[in-house]
């Protein structure tokens, strides 16, 4: 029996997680801890469910309501970030790290610093702080699992670790709710047209990533943190029918890719029962139905996001941080309606450009640029809105 911990397990990740243990045959996999933000209704409900040993919610605040809600059930209940830390410290066997945002930054080291297995669907740890976490998992031998559905891709169909042999990957990318609007249309987005992507469903910060092109920004980086391949050799792709998930070119012309429909329990699974795999009852791909497979180029000028995150990763250093810590302080005030959809890239630019790239070694460094990176955006989202 596989011990799991689910660190954002109310989300949506969290939430296919779940499914995948729930059609799984009974004693597979066994349930440590659960861990939430702040949804203390979903949380006990899926702790009751799935018998989890622990239910955390990140919000110290809601600390009684937790207890009430998993009263009588045998539960333990913690709330506040060092019990969510507290909680992914703990052993088990395979721990998936889907909390959005730079929030799930000291969870996911905590499990890499204990050796534990760590399925990472949360990118903008990587971006963050992407030395520091690869760095704690070769201290400890910790094994990092991409469950983003491009890396997993790419995890798949890589057969060397010889940069030399691999000449380039490529990430595809659906295009989002706005691959065909005008800029005039996307200058008027609101939050509802932003979050209502085409194919996947998602919260809804990767959600409007998806539509700035962002989080294909933001895997951009993941890439290069994760593979043998620099910033030169990984292509950005956009592909309509998101079937094609990540593709490696090696040097002797072969390209290898990973197809599938587009539904994160595949990814996941794959993490899940790797090395092996696990039978999972996803729609299966039919290409006769299917018909075509189509991939463009991305337009540089209605999502600069991409650019923003190519130039960040090329200056290195503090770059990526202040470009994910921009983007989180910019989609959140778009969530709130009170930035513009094309400001949030605007907000990014502007706030690496007045930042620039400072060197942040060590997990302190990288938290302070991250703070000072924070303020900044809100500074400059506030002027923006302002005008
Ligand atoms: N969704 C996808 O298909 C997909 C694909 C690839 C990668 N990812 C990545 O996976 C991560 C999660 O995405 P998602 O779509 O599942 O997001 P989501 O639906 O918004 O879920 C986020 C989860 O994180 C929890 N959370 C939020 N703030 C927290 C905090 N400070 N401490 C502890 N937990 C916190 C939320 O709890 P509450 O419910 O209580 O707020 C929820 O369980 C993101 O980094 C995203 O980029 C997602």
């Amino acid at each position: 029996m596989k011990r799991l911990t689910i660190l954002g397990s109310t989300g949506s990740i969290g939430r296919s997680t779940l499914a995948l243990v729930e059609a799984a045959a009974p004693g597979e996999f066994a349930l440590e801890a659960l861990v939430a933000g702040r949804d203390v209704a979903a949380l006990a409900a899926q702790a009751r469910k799935f018998r989890a040993r622990l239910a955390v919610v990140a919000d110290a605040s809601a600390l009684g309501a937790l207890r009430e809600a998993l009263a009588g059930s045998g539960i333990e209940a913690a709330a506040g970030p060092e019990a969510v830390v507290e909680a992914a410290t703990r052993p088990a066997d395979w721990t998936m790290a889907a909390i959005v945002g730079s929030a799930g930054l000291h969870s996911a080291l905590a499990v890499l610093k204990r050796g534990g297995t760590l399925a990472l669907a949360n990118k903008e740890t990587l971006v963050c702080a992407g030395e520091i976490v690869l760095a704690a998992a070769a201290r400890t031998g910790a094994a990092l699992l991409p469950v983003d559905s491009e890396h997993n891709a790419i995890f798949q169909a890589l057969d060397t670790k010889d940069p030399a042999l691999i000449e380039k990957i490529v990430l595809t990318a659906s295009g989002g709710p706005f691959r065909t609007a005008e800029l005039a249309v996307m200058r008027k987005a609101t939050p509802e047209m932003a979050v209502k992507h085409p194919i996947w469903s998602m919260g809804a910060k990767i959600s409007v990533d998806s539509a700035t092109m962002m989080n294909k920004g933001l895997e951009l980086i993941e890439a290069a943190r994760l593979f043998p391949v620099p910033e030169a050799r990984i292509e950005v792709l956009v592909h309509p029918q998101s079937t094609v998930h990540g593709m490696v070119q090696y040097a002797d012309g072969s390209v290898l890719a990973q197809l599938g429909t587009p539904d994160m329990r595949t990814p996941i699974s794959h993490c899940l029962a790797w090395p092996t795999r696990m039978p999972v009852r996803v729609p299966r791909l039919d290409l006769a139905t299917l018909g075509r497979l189509e991939f463009f180029a991305p337009d540089p000028v209605r999502f600069p996001a991409l650019r923003l995150a190519r130039e960040a990763l090329q200056a290195g250093a503090g770059a990526p941080t202040i470009l994910n810590a921009a983007n989180e302080v910019a989609v959140a005030l778009f969530l709130d309606r009170r930035l513009g959809f094309l400001d949030i890239a605007a907000v990014v630019e502007e706030t690496l450009s007045a930042l620039g790239a400072p060197a942040a070694a060590g997990l302190d460094a990288v938290l302070a640029l991250d703070d000072a990176a924070r303020a900044e955006a809100g500074r400059i989202a506030a002027r923006r809105a302002a005008a």
